[in-house]
């Protein structure tokens, strides 16, 4: 009970500093999400003058009405479990509305939507045709009773479904993704289809009043060509790991990348084999030993290398289609141990990774401010920044964080406190932060030191004054400007 009450007590407030960046992104989300709604507004928005396009796009995301009508409450078994899952049309994906019972809403399919007067024709889908390395795809624009004959701008949405494999199994079909939006009703598409993968398409018909949703799918298609077998992996590397181990024997790291291939990967095998120098070069008499890598794993850890030998390297994709494996050509690389103890001591020497590191250093991107928090009197600042790549030898990033009170509106700073922290994360949270102070951020990827004086990026951003977050916040815990 207790628990409760404080949970309704903490009250959090976020003041989006960075609004209109949050909005476009909200707005692209929702884009994304729902083609449909998107066509339709594009169409309602296309006779405002553009000054006002965007503004009327983003009214018409939240405030369209979509048609059609919403199903009798009666039988609904949910209506009794009282959910209020939605209160607007666009909280609904696709055709979907927010239909309102005696307790509660939700989004429901309407139940007349291919009666309805008004609206385009449902489409039908025609066969797909193959032309060299495009599919066609057709469809009619659904003609039918007079009702359907709706004046103004047509715009069709094509999705596609597929399945990987050389039969088609409807129950295995991914999820539906949008393709493409035309005023045609036939389009080409290059590129886009896979070989070893069967497609569906659906198409919708939108105009400035709506849509009636999908057609059915279209009959599953597959590219003639097959898939090719998958490539060897990219970029092959050894990073030296361990240099002697106790035992007098060696460990190193095998890297390497995913390619790019007609068919995902299942799988890696590495090889190795020790080369003997015969008494004729080419008399190689070797032992290969080889292993099975996962295929997130781009990296194996080879042990038990014998110093100042020679070796063989190899790595080779596995994918599979239906019950075959398909394997590449394998990569290789000759690896000479000698040199090894070099690698590792060049590596280690500060100066030499300085140099290299700095050369070669890429900045931090991305560091923005996400919002400040406030919560029962403390002011927090979250901050994120675009996560940098692993290291070479696949352990994760650290990142070094500093900041400093920067500057404070009526207030003197004379010597500002540092703060620093590490974090594994692209983002960190800076607790006790004060009204009308500015702070200034620093992001590093090596760890900072006393007189450094610059970082891979930094930020200053102010925290608003009290007045600011006392018209924010509204509720019990009010904000007290007096202290
Ligand atoms: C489709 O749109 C293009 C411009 O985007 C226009 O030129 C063309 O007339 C339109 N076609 C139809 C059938 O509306
Ligand atoms: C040699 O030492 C390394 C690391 O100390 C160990 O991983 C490896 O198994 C050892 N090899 C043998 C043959 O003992
Ligand atoms: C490895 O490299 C060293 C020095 O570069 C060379 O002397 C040695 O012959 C090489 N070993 C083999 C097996 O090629
Ligand atoms: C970093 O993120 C992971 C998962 O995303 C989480 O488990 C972990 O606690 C985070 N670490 C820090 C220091 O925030
Ligand atoms: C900061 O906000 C982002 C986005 O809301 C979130 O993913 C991240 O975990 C937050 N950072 C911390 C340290 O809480
Ligand atoms: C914060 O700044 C505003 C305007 O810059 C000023 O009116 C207010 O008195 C300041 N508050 C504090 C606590 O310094």
């Amino acid at each position: 009970m207790r628990r409760i009450r404080c949970k309704w007590l903490v009250l959090l407030m976020t003041l989006c500093v960075l609004l209109p960046s949050v909005m476009t992104r909200i707005g692209r989300m929702n884009r994304q999400k729902d083609p449909l709604t998107k066509a339709r507004c594009d169409l309602i928005c296309v006779q405002v003058v553009p000054e006002d396009r965007s503004r009327c796009r983003s009214d018409c995301y939240t405030g369209v009405q979509k048609p059609g009508t919403c199903p009798a409450a009666d039988s609904a078994g949910w209506a009794a479990a009282c959910v209020a899952a939605c209160d607007k049309d666009s909280q609904c994906d696709g055709t979907k509305r927010c239909c309102r019972h005696e307790c509660g809403a939700s989004c429901q399919e309407p139940s007349d939507l291919t009666t309805v007067p008004g609206l385009p024709g449902l489409p039908i889908m025609g066969e797909i045709q193959e032309k060299r390395r495009s599919a066609v795809l057709t469809w009619s624009d659904g003609v039918g009773d007079l009702a359907r004959a709706v004046p103004g701008k047509v715009l069709y949405i094509v999705e596609e479904q597929h399945h990987l494999g050389p039969k088609y199994e409807e129950e295995r079909l991914e999820n539906w993704n949008f393709v493409l939006r035309s005023n045609k009703t036939r389009v080409s598409i290059r590129d886009l289809l896979k070989p070893g993968r069967w497609y569906r398409f659906r198409v919708a018909a939108v105009s400035a009043e709506g849509t009636r949703g999908y057609s059915a799918p279209s009959a599953p298609f597959t590219p003639r060509r097959p898939p090719r077998p998958p490539l060897q992996p990219r970029k092959l590397r050894v990073v030296p790991v361990d240099g002697d181990n106790q035992n007098g024997t060696m460990t190193i790291r095998l890297m390497w990348e995913e390619p790019r291939s007609d068919l995902p990967v299942l799988r890696y095998k590495v090889f190795w084999s020790r080369r003997l120098r015969g008494v004729q070069s080419q008399l190689d008499s070797v032992v290969v030993n080889h292993q099975t890598v996962a295929k997130t794993q781009t990296y194996y850890d080879i042990k038990d290398l014998e110093p100042n030998s020679m070796y063989f390297l190899q790595v080779q994709t596995i994918s599979q289609y239906g019950l075959t494996k398909l394997r590449s050509e394998k990569a290789a690389i000759f690896f000479n141990t000698t040199n090894v103890n070099e690698h590792i001591a060049k590596k280690k020497k500060p100066h030499a990774l300085k140099k290299k590191s700095n050369k070669k250093h890429k900045k931090i991107k991305g560091l923005k401010l996400n919002r400040i928090i406030w919560q029962s009197n403390h002011i927090m600042a979250n901050l994120t920044w675009t996560p940098s790549r692993a290291r070479e030898n696949g352990t994760p990033r650290r990142y070094y964080v500093r900041w400093q009170k920067e500057a404070c509106t009526n207030k003197e700073i004379k010597e500002p406190q540092q703060f620093t922290a590490t974090t594994k994360n692209a983002t960190i949270e800076i607790d006790d932060l004060e009204y009308n102070c500015s702070y200034r951020v620093s992001i590093n990827k090596s760890p900072i030191t006393k007189s450094q004086r610059k970082f891979d990026t930094e930020l200053v951003f102010k925290v608003p004054d009290c007045k600011t977050f006392q018209r924010k916040v509204s509720g019990p815990n009010t904000v007290n400007c007096q202290s």
